[in-house]
């Protein structure tokens, strides 16, 4: 009785409680801006050697990037002028030290101070899908689980699991061309991306899950290809709104709630493929059986995969893995593929023998097989030389964990995010 009437006694009215929420909001928003304050101090302090282009106190850099095509030329630019090493800010609180000389992506790289983090296209001329979505997949894991994974994963990759990847590639390419001749009858132009992003997004849902989604025809109206692009478009989203790299603020706003939305979608989808196919695998014991019978897909091999202790993956990094090859595999080569279609129509005399060389590979037949790659070197060339001049992915991020000096003495404690680019050399 007498702790009911004491419990009472300290009880507060509505008013009182509103109070004490508004005060404990501002004791939370204080806290979170003192701790980013002295990290925005830490980072400045930090780039004391590091002169670079002056950044807007609120915005940083990111109103001088206008994702018109000119991005990757700006950032260039900046290197000719800051000795290839200089940061750059997104926002008032995350910065990055951006490198362009060979010298200095060497240490980065070499380093074991450094590991990878997200893999975030910052000057890409395409959205390019960042894999905050996928998980801790193998491109962003590091150390043991890295080195375990890519070697359970390694079989993949075998020519017998690839080569019959290629008819179904060549099926999804058929739809697309198809799609394109309607173009063709009317002189119609149309944007060429979407289209190919489609086609390759087809190709690895077949290749990885043998899932037959009829995204190219459908296109939107399927609500797992629909999650997918509203993910890219969110973490592009996320990166260039500084008030949303806040965890807080973002899980708040309708673009948080929609990115969660879009994040159930591709999980439950993602669940769902594993568990029947586990379902539909419970007969099987190897491999080999399933080959005997169809093409392997890359779930097959995430499902059979032990270690030397007979162990698999377990379910959250089965997941993390097929997340990762969704969104690696298909995004990258969409901007490859639509780059070397770009550079053939601008330079007809290389397309004109690429064409001849391939109408002879293919002798009377529909579709390539892949024993015909072989017989195409001047595409090959063409295809690697458009992948050179325009790379799908043109700079890898890294994050420091000890300090790391570079070759001329200057120093980066742990902690500093780095994004190497690629210099193209035209
Ligand atoms: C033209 C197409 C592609 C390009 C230019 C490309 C580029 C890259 C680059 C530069 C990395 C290293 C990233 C880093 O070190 O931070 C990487 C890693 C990776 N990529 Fe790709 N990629 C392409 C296609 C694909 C495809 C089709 C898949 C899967 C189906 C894929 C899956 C991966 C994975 C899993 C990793 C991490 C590997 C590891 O850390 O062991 N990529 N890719």
């Amino acid at each position: 009785m007498k702790l009911t009437k004491t419990f009472a006694e300290f009880q507060l009215g509505w008013p009182h409680m509103h109070y004490v929420f508004a005060v404990l909001c501002l004791f939370v928003v204080v806290y979170k801006l003192t701790i980013l304050l002295a990290k925005r101090r830490e980072a400045l302090r930090n780039f004391q050697a590091f002169s670079g282009p002056p950044p807007h106190w609120l915005f940083g850099h990111v109103l001088e990037f206008k994702q018109d095509g000119t991005d990757m030329d700006k950032v260039v630019k900046w290197g000719q002028e800051y000795s290839y090493v200089f940061p750059i800010w997104f926002g008032p609180f995350l910065s990055i030290i951006n490198i362009q000389h060979p010298d200095y992506a060497k240490t980065i790289l070499t380093s074991s101070g450094v590991r990878n983090v997200l893999l975030i296209c910052l000057f890409c001329c395409f959205p390019h899908s960042c894999t905050c979505s996928s998980g801790n997949g193998l491109l962003v894991s590091e150390g043991q689980k890295w080195f375990r994974h890519r070697r359970l994963l390694t079989p993949g990759f075998h020519y017998d699991v690839l080569k019959p990847y290629v008819k179904l590639m060549s099926e999804s390419a058929e739809t697309m061309l198809d799609k394109w001749e309607s173009y063709a009858s009317t002189n119609e132009p149309f944007e060429l991306f979407k289209h190919v992003s489609l086609m390759t997004l087809d190709s690895i849902m077949k290749c990885a899950f043998s899932c037959y989604s009829n995204c190219q025809t459908e296109g939107g109206t399927n609500a797992y290809i629909k999650a997918v692009y509203d993910l890219s478009f969110l973490i592009d989203l996320r990166l260039r709104m500084f008030p949303y790299h806040s965890d807080l603020i973002f899980h708040l706003s309708p673009h948080g709630f929609r990115y969660r939305k879009a994040r159930q979608v591709t999980l439950s989808h993602t669940e769902e493929v594993i568990r029947k196919r586990q379902e539909a695998l419970k007969e099987e014991k190897e491999l080999g059986q399933i080959q005997a019978k169809r093409y392997l897909d890359f779930l097959d091999i995430l499902l059979f995969a032990r270690d030397e202790n007979q162990q698999g993956l377990s379910d959250e990094d089965m997941r993390a893995e097929v997340d990762t090859f969704m969104f690696e595999g298909h995004d990258t080569t969409a901007s490859g593929l639509s780059f070397i279609l770009y550079c053939l129509a601008c330079n007809p005399e290389h397309q004109k023998i690429c064409r001849k060389e391939i109408m002879e590979a293919l002798h009377d037949k529909e579709t390539m097989e892949w024993e015909d790659l072989s017989k195409i070197p001047y595409t090959t060339m063409c295809i690697k030389e458009a992948l050179r001049l325009y790379p799908p992915v043109p700079g890898i991020a890294r994050k420091t964990t000890k300090t790391v000096t570079f070759c001329d003495g200057r120093t980066v404690p742990a902690g500093q995010w780095f994004y190497s680019v690629v210099i193209i050399k035209e």
